[in-house]
């Protein structure tokens, strides 16, 4: 249970206090109680539609907005948090309603503005204004005006290097990372309510429309601050009751025969839709001609990166593989998050699309490696496939995506390693790895002889013909390795001279998380990348527009 403390008056924070970090982890067994992702899914998107955002002028506002809202009902919850956007603060609260019926009674009862360049647009983000008229009706309701305010105190860089030079081990480096830079539950309460947004947004015009997260948002190896990956559907597609008798009419498409021309021309005017008229939204831009097309856009207000696709719930049952992998044993997400970070950290992967690995591909390389440690930490996907029951059957886009759910049928690994020697063994055996010869399948846990040459081939463990590390380049997997060689023998030299390293100079994640040791020249403004080449040879990724470019430099410099 995470410690709730009391930081001023009506100010809580449920993060852990570094100071009373539980020590006495457990280093196998399932770790927290599973959770089924649909549960999880369906009880957040049940949160963000009984959810509001409100941008206020302060904290102190808190207490009027409370009254506010109590006029429509009981309130669950605030969340205050500030987002800066074009060297602004923005002071916002996320406010969950006990009922959807409040929040709807709310947002009938928001006016527009006086002004007619607001343009009263049908979305779950207000403002709080300072009305008199309004304060001294609030008054008459005689409704309480207390609340807690939850804050998330996020550790910084500085405390998290403090707290990690300070650990005992390897080890408990590995997991006081982790528990300081998952997301938190702010963070994915947002990311849920972002997509809610959009959904509130076409729903005029869409009434079933759904928008989900995937990737890291939602499965279990996302970072505080990570990109929000979503799809949309403008229709239910897991609930078609045939027996119903009236059927919504059709507007002949022009391009009814070519469905994806059909979905890129959708994608054209929703991209213009979420541009003039939604909220928060910056920076669109439509990234049409990729493999998986994507509308690109900054949410300002929840203040995060969004990518938002059709017809690609593939992508979203296999975050929910990679969550039942991260569910399956406690040392998994620990292990992952380290490892992202290391890769992060030495420019192995970048935020940009490239011929560098991802980290998706990254992820199931550790993965790969934890089903081919001995004995296994984790079963191989065949496993759960076979022992998937009536109930795990899932298609999308014509790919299989059946595998078991329910993990409580599954019995704890063997495998008692602790997290040090696992993140040791993950440097020792791909610095030996073949991959010049062979290729990785997390579907079967085994190495096979490569069908193609690309420099790195891992699997796709759902469409099992392709190769999600195609875009990696030799140059760049080169580069992966000598960063694995040079990660192996860092630690070497830890074990040797631990004793004179703690407290004295950088041990552990700290010595490996260093600036990388060579220069990062192709990352940079003047990088010689052919971006059509990286588009064209990419499984899934898009490639970047030229502003995302000029980007680059900025963030490797
Ligand atoms: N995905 C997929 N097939 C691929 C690549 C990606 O199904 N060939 C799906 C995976 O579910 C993945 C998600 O798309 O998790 C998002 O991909 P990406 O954004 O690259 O990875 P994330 O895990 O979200 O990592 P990051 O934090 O870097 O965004
Ligand atoms: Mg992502």
């Amino acid at each position: 249970m995470p410690l709730l403390r009391a930081i001023k008056c009506n100010i809580i924070s449920p993060r852990i206090p570094f100071h009373l970090y539980n020590r006495n982890y457990c280093h196998s067994g399932a770790g927290e109680p599973f959770v089924p992702f649909d549960v999880l899914v369906n009880q957040r998107r049940n949160e963000a539609r009984r959810s509001l955002l409100v941008e206020v002028a302060g904290l102190p506002s808190s207490t009027d907005l409370h009254q506010v809202c109590s006029q429509y009902g009981a309130v669950r919850k605030m969340f205050h948090y500030t987002t800066r956007h074009s060297n602004v603060n923005k002071e916002m609260i996320l406010v969950e309603f006990d009922e959807a019926e409040s929040l709807e009674k709310a947002l009938q009862a928001t006016r527009s503005p006086p002004t007619e360049r607001i343009i009263p647009v049908h979305s779950p983000f207000v403002w709080l204004s300072a009305s008199r008229t309004a304060s001294s009706n609030r008054k008459k309701t005689n409704i309480s005006s207390t609340t807690d305010i939850i804050q998330e105190t996020v550790p910084s860089n500085e405390e998290l290097q403090l707290q990690l030079s300070q650990s005992r081990d390897l080890s408990e480096q590995i997991q006081k990372s982790y528990e300081c830079q998952k997301l938190t539950e702010l963070g994915s309460r947002l990311r849920f309510f972002t997509c809610r947004q959009v959904e509130v947004a076409l729903s005029g015009l869409f009434p079933q429309a759904c928008v989900l997260p995937f990737g890291s948002s939602v499965n279990s190896f996302g970072r505080i601050n990570c990109d929000l990956d979503m799809i949309l559907e403008l229709f239910d597609v897991t609930n078609q009751d045939t027996t119903q008798r009236l059927v919504f009419q059709a507007k002949k498409s022009r391009s009814a025969a070519n469905p994806r021309i059909t979905m890129q021309r959708h994608m054209e005017v929703i991209s213009d839709i979420l541009d003039n008229f939604v909220p928060g939204c910056s920076q669109v831009r439509k990234i049409l001609a990729a493999r998986v097309p994507i509308i690109k856009y900054r949410q300002d207000l929840t203040d995060m990166e969004c990518d938002l696709s059709m017809a690609n719930r593939s992508g979203f049952y296999m975050s929910e593989m990679l969550y039942l992998y991260g569910s399956m044993d406690k040392r998994v997400r620990p292990l992952v998050f380290a490892i992202r970070k290391w890769a992060k950290d030495r420019h192995v992967t970048s935020p940009y699309a490239g011929r560098w690995v991802t980290n998706f591909s990254l992820t199931l390389l550790v993965l790969f490696y934890l089903m081919r440690t001995s004995p296994p930490v984790i079963p191989p996907l065949q496993m759960l496939i076979k022992l998937a029951g009536d109930d795990d059957v899932r298609t999308a886009e014509s790919i299989n995506c059946t595998f078991l759910r329910d993990l409580k049928i599954l019995t704890a690994s063997d495998n008692k390693q602790s997290l040090e020697d696992l993140l040791r063994g993950f440097y020792e055996f791909y610095d030996k790895f073949d991959f010049k010869e062979r290729g990785l399948s997390v579907v079967r846990g085994d190495d096979f002889v490569k069908p193609e040459h690309n420099a790195l081939y891992i699997q796709n463990p759902l469409e099992r013909e392709l190769n999600v590390s195609r875009n990696v380049t030799l140059e760049e997997l080169e580069r992966l390795r000598s960063e694995i060689t040079h990660a192996r023998y860092r630690l070497e030299e830890d074990t040797e001279h631990i004793e004179e390293q703690q407290g004295q100079q950088p041990w552990g994640l700290l010595s490996l998380w260093g600036a990388s040791h060579k220069p990062q020249a192709h990352r940079g403004l003047n990088a010689s990348i052919d971006w059509q080449e990286v588009f064209h040879i990419q499984e899934q990724e898009t490639p970047p527009t030229p502003d995302k470019q000029l980007n680059v430099s900025p963030v490797h410099a």
